[in-house]
């Protein structure tokens, strides 16, 4: 499963693609609107030179025509822009005419397997079902990924699922095992992912170890006026 950043935030791009493990971005209006006065194109090309993989950038039309006359510019930013259209029928048909012209699209606010098989149908390139929103309203948002992943599979329908709207890593975990092919996170999401208190206890005794060792070392050397510095792969942990 791939990992994205859910983010317009170029800071926290930066710092994630460092990892490595970053292969995608998405933005949506909300994250957009968080980044104050900018140009909406030149922060998505921004992106686009920062992490090598699909950038989703969305529309903000409704009507289909409009969506079409919206995202073909958009498409046109970089050949690694996604362009995300809102799952609804406007969106179906926008899906169906942009797609048959070669622009990919992530169909988003996605919240049934159902909904996710008709935007694969008129041509998605990617499904976002939306697991943490449905997750708020006491339904199972991770069904809604297994549900899609399992007819996708069915069918051999090559859309990827992306499980969207990950609100911690246990989402991770279980998109990961309902055979998503992307998740999306914010970069809080996935700096917890990374966490684990027992890695940071192991690691705080590793070093005191190591440090005692040297101690001893030296202590003996100024004793016994041996040779300094033993390799370090010699000594056993
Ligand atoms: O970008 C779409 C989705 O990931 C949004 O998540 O946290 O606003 O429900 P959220």
């Amino acid at each position: 499963m791939e990992f994205f950043l859910d983010t317009a935030s170029l800071e926290e791009i930066r710092e994630a693609a460092k990892w490595g493990v970053v292969s995608g971005v998405t933005t949506n209006p909300t994250l957009m609107a968080r980044e104050g006065d900018v140009e909406f194109s030149e922060i998505i090309k921004e992106i686009c030179d920062i992490i090598d993989g699909p950038i989703s950038a969305e529309v903000v039309s409704v009507k289909a025509e409009d969506m079409i006359e919206e995202a073909r510019p958009i498409s046109k930013w970089h050949p690694n822009v996604v362009v995300k259209i809102p799952m609804t029928p406007d969106g179906l048909q926008a899906i169906k005419v942009l797609s048959s012209e070669g622009i990919k699209i992530n169909t988003t606010l996605i919240f049934t397997a159902n909904q996710a098989l008709l935007a694969a149908q008129a041509g998605a390139y990617i499904v976002s079902p939306f697991v943490g929103r449905l997750d708020d309203i006491s339904e199972d948002g991770m069904q809604v990924i297994r549900d899609t992943v399992q007819i996708f599979n069915n069918y051999g329908i090559t859309t990827k699922v992306l499980a969207a709207s990950i609100r911690h890593p246990r989402h991770i975990t279980e998109a990961a095992k309902a055979g998503a092919h992307i998740a999306t996170m914010p970069l809080s999401v996935l700096k917890q992912a990374m966490k684990h208190p027992l890695t940071d206890i192991g690691l705080e005794r590793f070093l005191k170890d190591w440090e005692k060792y040297r101690q001893a070392q030296g202590t003996k050397e100024s004793a016994g006026g041996k040779t300094a510095g033993r390799a370090r792969g010699a000594v056993r942990t």
